[in-house]
């Protein structure tokens, strides 16, 4: 049986009742797709983008057309999961019009049904405003990548004295202005405990420890696709990476050798043909369908 759509008050109900909520970043439809029959509670279209995806060394350059472009392909592939929409840097700090001009955007044209924000007290008024708008926001403290230069790299949070109290007041100062989740991103495990304890809404974690409501990993990370950087809180539960690699020159050779393509993937004579034709439609149709994992 299908599984029914996630919304906003299931995660809620999620911290009293489990299980812990999973998300995955997701940026096409095709991978979308496949996360989703996984049964992954959060599809995150993160602004890691700009690293995996566009190849660049922050996510800096990530405009909001860009996460719209990617969330209309993850929205589209109608995924059960909850399709979240990173506002990538400068979108919504400078202003909460601007806030709710890039949030609107995201839920209007980039179908996303929520959307994550960086930062605590700083940016509570937007969350306030937003939430006052009906768009749920998730919060996002400890190292938020948006702000690798100001903290001097990609590197853990909370561990500098006074740093751990700011950013319980800052989860807090989210909470209270009404955001529905919020991300522990590179913070000790201590930390992150207590974060989880003093809040209501869940926390979900990356490089946060066990003790939060969830965790988030970059889908690229978790399958093994990324590898320039592999930091120590990412577990990779696959390599596609070499798989992709090892499939690739079995092509390469196959298609020097002649071996490829054989009659079986090459057309026929003119009755052949006829029939290929006629059953295209359910060709096309076999390209969208996904084993189902029961
Ligand atoms: O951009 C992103 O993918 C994120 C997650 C790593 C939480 O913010």
């Amino acid at each position: 049986m299908a599984r029914s759509k996630v919304r906003v008050p299931d995660l809620l109900a999620r911290k009293a009742q489990g299980p812990k909520i999973v998300a995955v970043t997701a940026y096409d439809a095709t991978f979308a797709r496949l996360l989703n029959a996984a049964e992954v509670d959060i599809l995150l279209v993160g602004d890691s983008l700009g690293m995996v995806f566009q190849g660049h060394s922050t996510t800096l350059p990530v405009t909001l057309e860009e996460v719209g472009y990617h969330a209309r392909a993850v929205a589209r592939s109608e995924p059960s999961a909850h399709v979240v929409g990173d506002l990538p840097f400068l979108s919504y700090q400078t202003s909460v019009a601007d806030a709710l001009r890039s949030a609107g955007y995201l839920l209007k044209e980039g179908g996303c049904e929520s959307v994550k924000l960086e930062g605590g007290q700083a940016v509570a008024e937007q969350v306030r405003a937003l939430v006052s708008a009906g768009i749920p926001v998730m919060g996002h403290v400890g190292l938020t990548p948006q702000s690798v230069h100001r903290l001097g790299g990609f590197r853990v949070q909370g561990r500098e004295p006074g740093d751990a109290e700011t950013m319980v007041r800052d989860a807090r100062a989210l909470e209270a202005a009404g955001a529905y989740a919020i991300v522990l991103e590179s913070i000790p495990a201590e930390l992150a405990r207590t974060i989880t304890e003093q809040l209501k809404i869940p926390t979900i974690g990356i490089g946060a420890g066990p003790h939060c409501d969830g965790q988030v990993l970059v889908c690229y990370d978790l399958l093994g696709l990324e590898d320039r950087v592999r930091p120590k809180f990412v577990k990779r539960y696959s390599e596609l990476g070499q798989q992709v690699v090892s499939a690739t020159r079995a092509f390469v050779s196959e298609v020097q050798d002649g071996k490829f393509p054989g009659p079986e993937h090459s057309y026929g004579n003119d009755g052949a043909m006829r029939h290929e034709m006629a059953t295209l439609p359910e060709i096309s149709s076999s390209r969208n369908s996904i084993p189902s994992p029961h």
